[in-house]
């Protein structure tokens, strides 16, 4: 078996992985990367974030012309689905992503190895699978990410019964479809195959959607996305999933079973640490499953680093990332920082679902002392224009100092104007530095600025 040395050796190639090994690279250091998928870019880019988001783009650009154009003097034909040319475009989109990494690890002069990592001891990695070799290195860092979670009495066949992976791929869309979890892939893939027209139920345990999301948001996502025709059964704990002759019966505790034509199992995901040898450096994982970092991301084993799903916090593409940088930034430089509380949360429904921050529930829970401004879309000429008047900005400020504790959302490009409050709330900003910061009109950005306005209350247009 092939024996190499390199400074650091990353596990996992997902947005964490591999944008780790990149600013590795850049900061001078002999820098692998192994995964064992053929593709780089780990569960986000192969089988997740990106992928979602071409089939939400094209479920909705095909729903749009159906539901959404005669209101703006267009009139269409026939208009029908291909959607294995649907599916073959999301395709096309992964590949040409996936081998702009591989692009950048050549160019960065990441070796890379294909197949499964494994410690073996301080600073000793075995590589099994397509390559095998056998490498040290004084740094490595596990990046290895999550799975999807399960449940018991559900047994996945990758088919009927399948995770967001094969929700992605339906040959047909399903005649009804049950989703369990109303979680951010559960209303995500929900609104893609509802837009497509499959009936869709989603199932939640909770009383309540999008759990960790500010209340009042999710009670108006509820809202909006009942009237796009998904249907809610909340306080339902599914107990079980039978296969039938056609299709499936999913058993929930207390209620009547629902027959369905797919189930997507949506209930989270849990950190992937299978076979990675963690045992053989002796690092224990937490009660959850996840391994135990310090604020530098460092395990209990000397020159042994975890970042992304596989620690503690929001099992986010972009938490990771920021949590790659900063770890090699350290190792190389001495120093590296992420600011947990700046982490935004984005769901990618109709309209988007956007959050920064402090929950209201959250600072009640606390005790802090805030206020609130609240603006909605549809006193935005920019939302009018474009006939997306749903939904609301919120902003939550201390109370005496007034600096922005949280920014929550539901609108019309949510995804994106929550960047400004992630921003602001990086520079510590109060409600009054973002009010008087000139936005420009008509956008909807003016409607981040009404709603710090509205903290003070003095909006303009409300
Ligand atoms: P989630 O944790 O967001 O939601 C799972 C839901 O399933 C919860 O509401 C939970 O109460 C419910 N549930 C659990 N057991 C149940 C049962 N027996 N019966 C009925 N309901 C039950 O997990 P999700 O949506 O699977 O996403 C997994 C991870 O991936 C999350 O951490 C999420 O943040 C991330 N993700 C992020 C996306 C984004 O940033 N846009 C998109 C997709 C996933």
């Amino acid at each position: 078996m092939a024996e190499k040395q390199h400074d650091l050796v990353v596990i996992g190639a997902g947005p964490g992985g591999y944008v780790a090994a990149i600013r590795a690279a850049q900061l001078g250091l002999d820098t692998a990367c192994i995964d064992k998928e053929p593709r780089l870019g780990g569960t986000c880019l192969r089988v997740g974030c990106i992928p979602s988001k071409a089939l939400l783009e094209s479920s909705h650009k095909y729903h749009e012309i159906h539901a959404g154009l005669e209101k703006h003097g267009i009139k269409t034909g026939k208009v029908s689905l291909d959607l294995e040319a649907m599916l073959a475009h999301k395709d096309e989109v992964v590949v040409s992503l996936t081998d702009g990494i591989a692009g950048l690890f050549e160019k960065n002069k990441i070796t890379r190895y294909q197949g499964t990592g494994r410690l073996e001891g301080q600073g000793k990695v075995v590589v099994e699978g397509e390559d095998q070799a056998t490498l040290t290195a004084k740094h490595v860092l596990i990046a290895t990410g999550s799975a999807s979670a399960t449940l018991p009495g559900v047994e996945l066949d990758g088919e009927l019964i399948g995770d967001s992976t094969t929700a992605l791929s339906y040959p047909e869309v399903p005649g009804h479809l049950v989703v369990i979890g109303a979680g951010y892939i559960g209303l995500e893939l929900g609104s893609v195959w509802k837009r497509l027209g499959a009936e869709v139920t989603v199932v939640e345990y909770l009383d309540r959607i999008l759990p960790g999301t500010d209340h009042e948001i999710a009670r108006e996502a509820q809202k909006l996305l009942k009237r796009q025709g998904l249907k809610f059964v909340l306080k339902a704990k599914v107990t079980g999933v039978k296969k039938q002759k056609q299709g499936a019966v999913v058993q929930i505790e207390g209620k009547d079973p629902l027959e369905a034509d797919r189930v997507l199992v949506a209930v989270g995901r849990k950190p992937y640490t299978e076979g990675l040898g963690l045992e053989a450096v002796g690092i224990e994982l937490d009660e959850r499953g996840r391994i135990p970092v310090d604020e530098h991301f460092r395990t209990s084993a000397e020159g042994v680093y975890a970042i992304g799903d596989v620690i503690a916090g929001p099992m986010l593409a972009h938490k990771a990332e920021e949590e790659g940088v900063a770890c090699v930034e350290r190792i190389a430089t001495g120093w590296g920082h992420v600011d947990p509380d700046t982490i935004p949360g984005v769901c990618y429904t109709d309209p988007e679902i956007a959050g920064v921050g402090k929950t209201e529930e959250q600072l009640e829970e606390e005790g802090t002392p805030y206020r609130k401004g609240v603006f909605f879309f549809r006193a935005n000429s920019r939302a009018r224009s474009i006939d997306q008047i749903d939904g609301r900005v919120k902003i939550l400020a201390h109370e005496e100092t007034d600096r922005v504790l949280g920014v929550h959302m539901i609108g019309p490009d949510a995804g994106h104007l929550i960047a400004e409050a992630v921003a602001a709330m990086a520079f510590g900003a109060s409600s009054e530095d973002i009010a008087r910061v000139c936005h420009a009109h008509p956008t909807l950005s003016e409607t981040v600025k009404e709603a710090a306005l509205a903290v003070d209350g003095r909006p303009i247009h409300a």
